[in-house]
């Protein structure tokens, strides 16, 4: 039997965020090159965006590249972008049959002219799409993203156009390469690494975090599924006490 029958529809998490890893050591495991693995990494990205559209999952963020990633070998981040360009484009279609939108998150300016170009088509293309909001965290690291944000947020106190007392947690989420999307509610990293590897370090404050020592190019729709149940157990308190959460159940 499928877990899928064991999940609550009314409680699918509405923005799962997912730390791809372990693509290296599958293809390792096997005797093949790193870059085996990544290739095999696009079906369980294809099986799990899927999977998270039919539970109506309005919000997927994977973490795809991150800034420090840009330090790896020069053929296996050459051989990354030409695997994300070639992605990208084939996948559109699908996209759009599935009405999902493809966002992307990062310092865009890093990354090659082609891969650049190939992903502005893609969010024109998917921009009318209303189903699952897609988000590639490409380039991306935290660090990266907290230093813009209070570049900009220095940048509108210089020329008026923010008052420093009126600053609050929702002025600096607005000003997050997130400002668009809701915090991940689970986040889930594969491959047996217990480490957050500088992924929405802000945005998870009070996400629930699932480790699996299943490697990325084995993750499938079904451990999607067991990821979503075993959030689906806890209880999230959000500092409160389990009476008072309990008691706010009862009264709701
Ligand atoms: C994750 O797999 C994909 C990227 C970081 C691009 P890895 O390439 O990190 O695989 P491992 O962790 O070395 O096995
Ligand atoms: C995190 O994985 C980045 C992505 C999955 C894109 P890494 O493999 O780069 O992380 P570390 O180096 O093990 O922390
Ligand atoms: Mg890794």
């Amino acid at each position: 039997m499928s877990l899928r029958a064991l999940i609550d529809n009314e409680r699918v998490p509405k923005h799962i965020a997912i730390i791809m890893d372990g693509n290296g050591r599958w293809a390792q495991e096997q005797g093949q090159d790193r870059l085996f693995g990544h290739f095999h990494g696009v079906a369980s990205v294809r099986d799990i965006v899927e999977g998270s559209a039919e539970l109506g999952v309005k919000y997927l963020t994977l973490y795809a590249f991150s800034t420090e990633n840009w330090d790896r070998p020069e053929q296996e981040v050459t051989g990354l972008m030409e695997l994300l360009v070639e992605t990208i484009r084939k996948e559109v279609p699908i996209l759009n049959k599935n009405n999902i939108r493809l966002h992307v998150i990062g310092e865009l300016g890093m990354l090659p002219d082609h891969a650049t170009i190939a992903l502005q088509e893609a969010f024109d293309l998917t921009a009318q799409n209303t189903g699952l909001n897609l988000v590639l965290a490409l380039s991306y690291s935290s660090r990266w993203e907290l230093v813009s944000a209070v570049k900009k947020i220095a940048e509108d106190v210089k020329t008026d156009k923010l008052d420093p007392s009126a600053i609050t947690q929702d002025t600096l989420q607005q000003y997050l390469s997130t400002s668009e999307f809701p915090d991940p509610e689970l986040m889930i990293r594969t491959s047996g690494e217990y480490r957050i590897s500088n992924f929405l370090l802000y945005q998870l404050a009070y996400a629930e975090l699932y480790f699996t020592q299943t490697r990325w190019p084995d993750f499938r729709k079904e451990n999607l599924y067991e990821a979503i149940l075993d959030f689906q157990k806890r209880e999230r308190r959000f500092g409160k006490t389990s009476s008072q959460i309990i008691e706010g159940l009862t009264n709701n």
